[in-house]
């Protein structure tokens, strides 16, 4: 049963099914401390450092609250090289959870990603998905692959009604799959909870259907659960056919689907780590060899064995409504809240966090000024919190070297699972408010350093004129001595 529940005036409110029993103290520094903060950080939230930040909302990725059941665990974890019992454990853990026969362990998400298209993506071929992540992108094109995406075109709009805006338009793959050739198709990727377009999920039914047409063309499917848990709360709240399923039946039918299911373990589960399911025994040989080469013996694949201990718990944890919709219900209530003052964000909200559309909150500074850089950068002078570009600063340039621009120019505000308070987003949607109302104010950006790959995790740019200061003195102006 999900624990929106109904006040006295009719409000729904997000019950925090959970208590705090271990704290972390953060720091608000004074608006022009964040103004010094940001442009030292070259107008880059990445390079923030994190005592710098009140909030901390640029990913939930190794930084989700653990249970006591997960901490208890990691003190019972078995020390060795090869043959751990922790190991056993996990694996185990990963067979009940997802019916699939082998796994092998990595040390992150992108880890799998890089065994993956080393073993599968030839040079010229293509993966078909609906929609790409930035490490996932960075790996196929590193081994001379293409990516075509085929997300609905419902998709990439920024505000619709559609419960499943991560589906894959079954027209365009059956088109896209002619078009190609699929002995050209090196496989079809899944991505649940489209990171880059707002966390949105995909319904069984579409999973299905693409994995059943891959199958008839012999092409190889891989899904990439690493946002399962925000999708499988969308599954059970959204698709009818699962209202009634556990959620153990429905991960059990997805692990089954896919030839091969992969996931950053610093997001599904709540730990640090990462893994390889695989339904096929010539794809996981296949595989096997770079586990020791890349990331370490085949029974821990550079996790420690603490965060293995700690996985095989948060797995099985997950199963339960009550701990996976603490994200979705609280980033439900912090776009509402957002919606009802006008302020631009991705609907309907989706997992992993807030996604505020920077293409309309700025839209008065051109494109290749970065508007979603931008933002994150007036964001944290207004707030504090640090969320995350995800817009053209996020993509890499075209071979000829311009810019290839952003399908959507989003800064994402995520809510790690159950780390904020109903507080805290009450702030985040203030905050975010009043910088709306004062949005004029908000300038462009320019690179001072552009690294080639993957160039927003440590590029630096500067402000174009001297908008940080001026929007430091409003906020003053607004707020007086309250930080
Ligand atoms: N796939 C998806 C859909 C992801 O969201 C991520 C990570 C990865 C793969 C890579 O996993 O980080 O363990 O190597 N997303 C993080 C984020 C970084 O902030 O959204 P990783």
């Amino acid at each position: 049963m999900s624990m929106s529940i109904k006040f006295r005036s009719g409000e729904k409110v997000p019950m925090e099914m959970h208590k705090v029993r271990m704290v972390q103290k953060v720091n608000l520094l004074p608006v022009d401390e964040r103004v010094q903060a940001i442009t030292e950080s070259g107008c880059n939230t990445f390079l923030l450092k994190n005592r710098d930040v009140f909030l901390d909302m640029l990913t939930d990725s190794g930084v989700n609250a653990m249970s006591q059941e997960q901490y208890a665990a990691m003190m019972n974890a078995d020390d060795a090289y090869s043959g751990s019992e922790t190991y056993y454990r996990l694996e185990k853990a990963i067979q009940d959870v997802f019916g699939t026969e082998f796994f092998l362990p990595t040390h992150q998400g992108r880890a799998c990603e890089n065994v993956i298209s080393k073993s599968f993506v030839k040079p010229g071929q293509t993966v078909i998905m609906n929609y790409h992540f930035t490490t996932t992108k960075a790996h196929i094109e590193i081994n001379g692959g293409n990516v075509v995406e085929i997300v609905s075109d419902e998709g990439l709009k920024v505000t619709s009604d559609l419960p499943f805006k991560g589906n894959l338009d079954i027209n365009k793959l059956k088109s896209e799959i002619a078009r190609i050739g699929a002995e050209n198709v090196a496989y079809v990727r899944v991505e649940a909870g489209t990171n880059l377009i707002g966390g949105q999920p995909v319904s069984v039914a579409n999973m299905r259907e693409t994995a059943a047409i891959a199958k008839e063309h012999g092409i190889m499917t891989v899904f990439d659960a690493s946002l399962l848990s925000d999708n499988l709360y969308f599954i059970k709240t959204r698709e009818p056919e699962f209202a009634n399923k556990s959620l153990n039946e429905i991960t059990l039918e997805l692990g089954k689907m896919f030839d091969i299911t992969y996931f950053s373990a610093r997001k599904l589960g709540c730990a640090r780590g990462g893994g390889i399911m695989v339904n096929r025994e010539d794809l996981y040989l296949t595989m096997q060899g770079l586990i020791p080469l890349y990331e370490g013996f085949l029974t821990y694949g550079g996790m420690s064995i603490r965060e293995m201990e700690a996985l095989a718990v948060g797995l099985k944890e997950g199963l339960d409504i009550n701990v996976i919709e603490q994200t979705p219900i609280f980033v439900e209530a912090l776009c509402n809240e957002l919606i009802k003052n006008n302020v631009p964000v991705v609907t309907p909200p989706g997992g992993l966090g807030c996604h505020v559309n920077a293409e309309a909150f700025c839209g008065h500074l051109p494109v290749e000024e970065y508007r979603s850089g931008a933002l994150a950068v007036a964001m944290y002078i207004a707030s504090g919190v640090r969320g995350m570009e995800r817009g053209t600063l996020s993509e890499s340039r075209n071979a000829d070297g311009s810019e290839r621009y952003a399908e959507m120019e989003l800064l994402r505000l995520a809510v790690p699972k159950r780390v904020f308070t109903l507080s805290q987003m009450k702030y985040v949607a203030d905050r975010l408010t009043w910088l709306y109302e004062n949005r004029e104010l908000i300038g462009g950006l320019k690179f001072t350093f552009e690294p080639k790959i993957l160039r927003f995790f440590f590029g630096k740019l500067e402000p174009i004129g001297d908008w940080p200061q001026k929007l430091a003195a409003k906020f003053q102006a607004d707020f007086g001595d309250s930080l």
